[in-house]
């Protein structure tokens, strides 16, 4: 069943337009994160391997449990389908272990101090997760993604500066996920459908969550 099937003619420009603006937001928040980020030859080799071992930290055990909270919380059969096919790539090509080799190689296996960095606001995304609130959590992961593949030259260029030729992670993560962040807003818009069109601000909730995580990544947090 298609988005259009469900969902009266007289809906269909509105809810497609409450996406258009989620997805000029999300693109405004992913702007203003790499605005911010510091050029790689301003940072030691220390502050380079902080931000990969921090962004393993937080990635390696979480993207996919989130993504799970994403799948398990969506109402619509087309965001349930959408979100069951992205799990299924994370899994069967072992992404958590296609970055632990890209940790590993560029020297950068996260520490304890790396793990508390970013604790405080790992632990915020986890709460707002748990309350499995699909839409919302589409979003969030719509985000992610569209970070993700964003991310992966500055990524890169951090671990060659450690020394390290495995490109395998960023350059998989590079690509896909342009096609998966695409995805994630057709499981959006069939959200949306079924639940008619609330506030955006009520659903950006764990954008802000996850924007603030992914500015500790960069910068550090706690325990620096
Ligand atoms: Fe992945």
């Amino acid at each position: 069943m298609t988005t259009e099937d469900r969902q009266p003619y007289g809906l269909v420009t509105p809810t497609l337009s409450r996406t258009a603006s989620i997805q000029a937001h999300i693109e405004r928040a992913i702007q203003e994160l790499f605005a911010s980020f510091p050029n790689p030859d301003r940072l030691s080799a220390e502050e380079q391997r902080a931000i990969i071992a921090r962004y393993t930290a937080v990635l390696e055990g979480n993207f996919i449990y989130w993504m799970t909270a994403a799948y398990l919380s969506v109402t619509s059969g087309e965001a349930n389908a959408i979100i069951r096919d992205n799990l299924l790539e994370e899994v069967r090509d072992n992404h958590p272990g296609m970055l632990r080799r890209f940790a590993v190689a560029a020297r950068a296996i996260p520490t304890d101090r790396d793990a508390h960095a970013v604790s405080r606001h790992l632990h915020g995304v986890r709460e707002f997760v748990g309350r499995l609130s699909g839409a919302r959590l589409v979003i969030m992961m719509a985000f992610f993604e569209g970070f993700i593949q964003r991310f992966m030259p500055y990524l890169e260029e951090l671990a060659k500066r450690q020394g390290s030729t495995e490109t395998q992670y960023t350059d998989v993560h590079g690509v896909c996920d342009v096609a998966h962040t695409q995805e994630l807003f057709h499981a959006l818009e069939a959200e949306l459908a079924l639940m008619g069109v609330p506030p955006t601000a009520a659903l950006l909730e764990g954008v802000g969550l996850l924007a603030a995580l992914i500015q500790t990544i960069v910068h550090g947090g706690e325990g620096r």
